[in-house]
């Protein structure tokens, strides 16, 4: 599908609240299925990739209804084989985290996915996994994953990359495993598998990096999944960019380990309002209130912020772009490995519309304040985040573009369109 996009002449005003965010809604699934007895989820994502691990489970036998649109009840706790392969659609974390609930089962499973899943790396799953005693076949380190049920033993993994995939992966199949299983990471990923694990009563220990889990039944719960910040961050960086604009995103989940966007912004002198600030099921939530700020400038981000952003990266490049100043990505290499090699595309589609952007080895340099061209068509790479990013570079482009592959937004985030329009009126 192709979306044309025009120059916003209007401003962004008004409210809206941001859906549900996609990390916890995958991990709400996966462990009311492990937790004997009836879980309710709120506020379930629309997503696609979420839709993936609710078929996952399904499949492995666990019984999931719809009490209303986005209300989950779960009945778990038994976990049965699928005689047909497991499909994770595009979905990287349904893959890696469901192959760490399954290494450790008594039965056997395949784990597939679409072209693009396909190609991205398990080998830095199946490595720990191995150590811990799983048996995973795989095509050259990559899916489809054919898992023999074993029983596991814990290890103490010092892991080379900061991934919530793989730490979560670990984890899910140290709650199965004998002894304790630790996991330590060079930098702080996503913690939202340690935080729902904590909320439902898992034997689990959290010192900085590290974390370990031993054997646990978990208990049944009320999971209330808070916004996404991640599809939160198209709206922050457009009512940064788009002239007058000054709105609030309502039940935006602000876990620390995800808020890398905000200091972002905040480096560059963006005017985002943190209100209301509260915890839901284990998790920090609040409102943002954007305002459009005129003198934007450009920062480094690298190190310690790049887990907490990575998937707003490339957003951010359109932000930059509308940034005074020169704004440099570095230690974001592992962008290469997601839905699209993340810097490449990114750097060759901007470019089209006159954003000042180089490649480098791990991650990009923009050049702002431009005045972006537009009048060009942009491939989205059936990358959903490309997708998006380019639809915000568009509002304030000259001329209107057009995005190739839009559809893509439905693996995330189907309401997208819907919610730029209210804030348009
Ligand atoms: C996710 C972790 C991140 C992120 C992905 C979701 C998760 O991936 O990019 O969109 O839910 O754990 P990595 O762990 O590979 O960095």
């Amino acid at each position: 599908m192709i979306k044309n996009v025009k120059q916003l002449k209007s401003q962004l005003k008004g409210e809206i609240t941001i859906p549900p965010d996609k990390s916890i809604s995958h991990r709400a699934v996966m462990l009311a299925s492990l937790a004997k007895g009836k879980s309710i989820v709120k506020n379930f994502s629309t997503g696609a990739d979420c839709k993936s691990t609710l078929e996952v489970f399904k499949m492995l036998g666990t019984d999931i209804k719809f009490q209303s649109a986005n209300t989950l009840e779960i009945n778990g706790g038994n976990l049965t084989p699928s005689f047909t392969p497991c499909c994770c659609g595009n979905s990287g974390t349904t893959m890696r985290l469901t192959a760490g609930i399954l290494a450790g089962q008594k039965f056997d499973s395949v784990l597939t996915g679409d072209e693009s899943l396909s190609k991205r790396p398990m080998s830095r799953i199946i490595k720990p996994l191995t150590l811990m005693g799983a048996l995973i076949d795989s095509v050259d380190g990559h899916a489809p994953l054919t898992i023999r049920g074993k029983s596991l033993a814990g290890i103490d993994y010092i892991s080379p990359l900061a991934s919530a995939q793989v730490k979560s992966c670990v984890l899910l199949a140290g709650l199965n495993a004998s002894g304790v299983t630790t996991f330590e990471e060079p930098s702080l990923s996503r913690d939202h598998t340690e935080r729902m694990l904590k909320y439902m009563g898992a034997d689990i220990n959290v010192e900085g990096k590290r974390v370990s889990v031993r054997k646990s039944e978990l208990a049944p719960k009320i999971i209330e999944v808070a916004g996404d910040i991640s599809s939160a961050a198209f709206f922050i960086a457009a009512g940064l960019i788009v002239k007058g604009s000054d709105f609030v995103i309502k039940n935006v989940g602000i876990n620390p380990a995800r808020t890398g966007i905000l200091d972002v912004v905040k480096r560059m002198g963006g005017e985002v309002e943190i209100l209301n600030y509260r915890v839901v099921s284990g998790e920090d939530c609040a409102d943002l209130r954007v305002r459009y700020t005129e003198n934007l400038k450009g920062c480094s981000i690298g190190g310690e912020d790049i887990p907490r952003l990575i998937d707003e990266l490339p957003v951010i490049a359109v932000l930059a772009s509308q940034a005074e100043g020169e704004t440099f990505v570095s230690d974001a290499s592992d962008l290469r490995n997601k839905e699209s090699d993340r810097i490449t595309c990114l750097v060759k589609e901007l470019r089209k519309i006159g954003v000042d952007i180089d490649e480098t080895p791990d991650g990009f340099i923009v050049r702002g304040k431009t005045l972006l061209t537009g009048g060009e068509e942009l491939e989205t790479h059936h990358d959903h985040r490309l997708a998006m990013s380019f639809y915000v570079a568009g509002l304030v482009c000259r001329e209107e573009i057009l995005i190739n592959g839009f559809e893509w937004t439905n693996i995330s985030f189907p309401e997208f369109e819907e919610l730029f329009a209210k804030l348009s009126l």
